[in-house]
């Protein structure tokens, strides 16, 4: 493989939890002792104000500004984390999956949201590097509260979908309480973030056999 292992974290709805994702994967890349950069390709910055809080002495991550185009990885890059934008033309959705490894769907427990997820499958599942499984497509189940109604139809609509699931997140606020700090979930020592954790394991190992 040439380049780094570049994982998009896409999806056209807004707040499903791309940027939450992308700023946690990008988190447990560099915890893991792996050179990693983060990639903002929306315009609004988030991911970019995220590393911005990043304390010091925290696992670094270098930040790369893709909101105006696209650029490509410093070298000696092992892992690349893009945020993509909810809004993007056909045509960067292509250049961006191009790039990409592993693209990583994020969806919420809302008809909405599984609709809107439906529909970009859609539009992506003729783009070439999916069609020959050059790019794997990784659907995540986010902020999921097990036995409520909600859930279990997500559930069912991911059983669904001819995708593959691989892992569902539940819904918890250490992840707004980590983003205030530029933190991830695997820069905490605490139990409750290790079981929360737990959730990442699936992705995280799907992502690493991609290697
Ligand atoms: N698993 C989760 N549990 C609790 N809150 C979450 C979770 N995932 C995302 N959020 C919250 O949902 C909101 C939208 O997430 P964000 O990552 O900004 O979405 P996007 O980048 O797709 O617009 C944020 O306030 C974020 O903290
Ligand atoms: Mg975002």
């Amino acid at each position: 493989m040439s380049g780094p292992l570049t994982v998009l974290v896409a999806n056209t709805k807004g707040g499903c939890g791309k940027t939450t994702i992308a700023t946690n994967l990008a988190g447990a890349f560099a915890a893991a002792g792996l050179t990693t950069a983060l990639a903002d390709g929306d315009r609004q910055g988030s991911a970019l104000g995220w590393l911005k809080r990043r304390p010091e002495g925290a696992a670094p991550i270098t930040g790369l500004d893709w909101g105006k185009e696209d650029g490509r990885a410093p070298r000696k890059v092992a892992r690349l984390v893009v945020d993509a934008p909810a809004a993007m033309r056909i045509k960067r959705a292509e250049a961006l999956i191009k790039l990409a490894d592993v693209i990583v769907l994020p969806v919420l427990p809302s008809p909405y949201d599984e609709a809107a997820t439906a529909r970009f499958l859609k539009r992506i599942e003729d783009l070439k590097p999916i069609r020959k499984s050059r790019t794997a497509v990784a659907v995540v189940g986010n902020r999921l509260r097990p036995r409520t109604r909600a859930s279990t139809r997500l559930d069912a609509f991911l059983d669904d979908i001819g995708h593959t699931v691989v892992t569902r997140l539940r819904d918890s606020t250490l992840y707004a309480e980590t983003a205030a700090k530029g933190m991830s979930l695997f820069d905490l020592s605490t139990r409750r973030a290790a079981a929360t954790r737990q959730d990442w394991s699936p992705l995280l190992h799907a992502v690493e056999a991609v290697v």
